[in-house]
């Protein structure tokens, strides 16, 4: 009993510091979203409703008759949908259904307009998906209407196969949309895959908490948690509060608002430095445009290098980011700010590395965010200028005043190049199979980060 008790008390432990470090982003559905939908579902549905009606029995004189009733063309002429506070979404769909009655002697048409209600229920399931199921289903059969002319024995017969198919439709309707559901609700499903970021970094998302619906959006609270090498990157939250898109965010006409909270974007570079994807060796050749730096040149700043390399020898750079870089979201504004360490080695052909000194740099990178497919990509550019200090030398005093210019051109080319191939490979904003972001605007806020996009299916 104790044991079970210390165990479930662990447990809550567990899953509150889980939680506590876990970014969150939001995801709302707004009313265009359910209009796209609507548009992309009338053929599946349409092609749905082309279902089998069972023959017709009817007593003719003594005998019993069974006269086959087939759908010859099931056309759903609108399908509109909407969100219903606190439940999910409606479903109206009205269907022109014409129907052959293989009567003797002749055939008869029919045109029968159908109405099609469905509640659909929106739930979160605890794996993190969003669950979806039909609370109310009914279908309402107007009066069928003949394209040929009508004489009243074919208008007797036109009401008992009204009738007829009514009572076998309604809940093969209902069926059919249920499955429809249910091929959506495996959609929904793939959110919770794993996405590549890096070669051995993966991002999942997932639901947290049963959507909050409203006439007029359905929001989401989803968890991210990045992989690296198959562990998650945790990291304390700053300050205690629980990220919250506030509802004026975005375009309220697009079909998706993301919410990205600044967590994200910590956990995310974390994870980039971790892997060590931020370093970079910035490589000299003797007589190469991308790294004009050798021996000869930088003995003509430092005496001693001159000195001990009376041959010149091409000079190398290591960029190491041993701290993390911190990504800074104020309105309008997103920064980066990287304290990489640099060693400036030389590379003789046949000899080790040599290190020459090495050197503390701080620089501040604007970050430009924009998304395409379903990816927020960055790219950056310099603000401000680069501030470096010798950390060690072994080529004796170092004049930063000489060196500064030299080393700093060196290094920004090179190092925004590498943050701009990194950050342009992007991280996968959440989603599901084949759906993309489309037309998408980042703006950033004070903390967070809001996309206001409209969406796109590719089958
Ligand atoms: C559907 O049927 C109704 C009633 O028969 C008719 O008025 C309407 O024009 C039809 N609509 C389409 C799109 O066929
Ligand atoms: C009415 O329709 C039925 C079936 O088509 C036909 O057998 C019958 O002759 C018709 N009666 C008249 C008066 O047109
Ligand atoms: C050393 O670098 C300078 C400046 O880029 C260049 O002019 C010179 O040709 C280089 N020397 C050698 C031997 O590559
Ligand atoms: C941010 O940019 C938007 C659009 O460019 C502008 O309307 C808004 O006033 C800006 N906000 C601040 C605080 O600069
Ligand atoms: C963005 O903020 C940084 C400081 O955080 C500032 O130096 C820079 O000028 C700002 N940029 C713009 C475009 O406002």
């Amino acid at each position: 009993m104790a044991g079970a008790c210390s165990l479930g008390l662990l447990l809550v432990l567990l899953v509150a510091v889980v939680s506590a470090s876990l970014p969150v982003a939001v995801v709302r559905l707004n009313k265009a979203a359910l209009n796209y939908v609507s548009d992309i579902g009338k053929a599946p549905l349409q092609r749905a409703l082309q279902v089998t009606v069972s023959d017709f029995l009817h007593r003719s004189g003594e005998v019993l008759q069974s006269t086959r009733v087939q759908i010859l063309d099931a056309r759903l002429h609108r399908l509109h949908l909407k969100f219903i506070a606190g439940l999910g979404v409606r479903l109206t769909a009205a269907t022109n259904f014409t129907v052959k009655v293989f009567r003797v002697p002749e055939p008869m048409e029919l045109m029968l307009p159908v109405a099609l209600l469905a509640d659909v229920h929106v739930a979160w399931d605890s794996i993190g998906t969003l669950v979806l199921s039909i609370s109310t289903c009914y279908s309402l059969f107007r009066p069928a209407g003949m394209p040929d002319s009508s004489n009243s024995t074919s208008q007797e017969l036109r009401d008992l196969v009204q009738e007829h198919i009514g009572a076998d439709l309604s809940n093969k309707l209902c069926l059919q949309v249920s499955g429809l559901v249910q091929d959506l609700n495996v959609h929904l499903g793939t959110l919770i895959g794993l996405t590549p970021v890096g070669p051995e970094s993966q991002i999942r998302y997932s639901v947290i908490s049963a959507p909050t619906i409203t006439s007029n959006y359905m929001s989401v609270d989803v968890r991210a948690i990045l992989f690296l090498l198959g562990k998650p990157i945790l990291l304390p939250l700053h300050g205690s509060h629980p990220f919250v898109l506030p509802w004026t965010s975005g375009d309220e006409g697009a079909m998706t608002t993301v919410g990205l909270s600044q967590h994200l974007f910590d956990c995310a570079l974390l994870m980039l430095q971790k892997a060590g994807s931020l370093n970079l060796e910035i490589t000299g050749q003797l007589n190469s445009k991308n790294n004009p730096l050798n021996t000869s040149m930088l003995g003509q700043l430092i005496p001693e290098v001159a000195h001990q390399f009376p041959e010149p020898m091409p000079v190398v750079l290591k960029v190491q980011l041993s701290a993390t870089p911190v990504a800074t979201l104020h309105t309008n504004n997103s920064t980066l700010q990287l304290q990489p360490f640099i060693e400036v080695l030389t590379a003789s052909p046949n000899s080790a590395l040599q290190l020459l000194f090495s050197l503390d740099v701080m620089v501040n990178l604007n970050l430009q965010l924009s998304v395409s497919k379903a990816k927020l990509r960055g790219t950056t550019s310099m603000l401000g200028g680069v501030q470096l200090s010798v950390v060690t030398s072994n080529v004796g005093a170092i004049d930063m005043d000489q060196v500064y210019s030299l080393i700093s051109t060196v290094f920004q080319k090179p190092l925004l190049d590498h943050f701009n191939a990194l950050l342009g490979m992007g991280i996968a904003l959440p989603s599901v199979l084949n759906l993309h972001y489309v037309h998408s605007e980042v703006s950033v806020c004070e903390g967070y980060v809001v996309i206001s996009s409209g969406l796109a299916y590719q089958h």
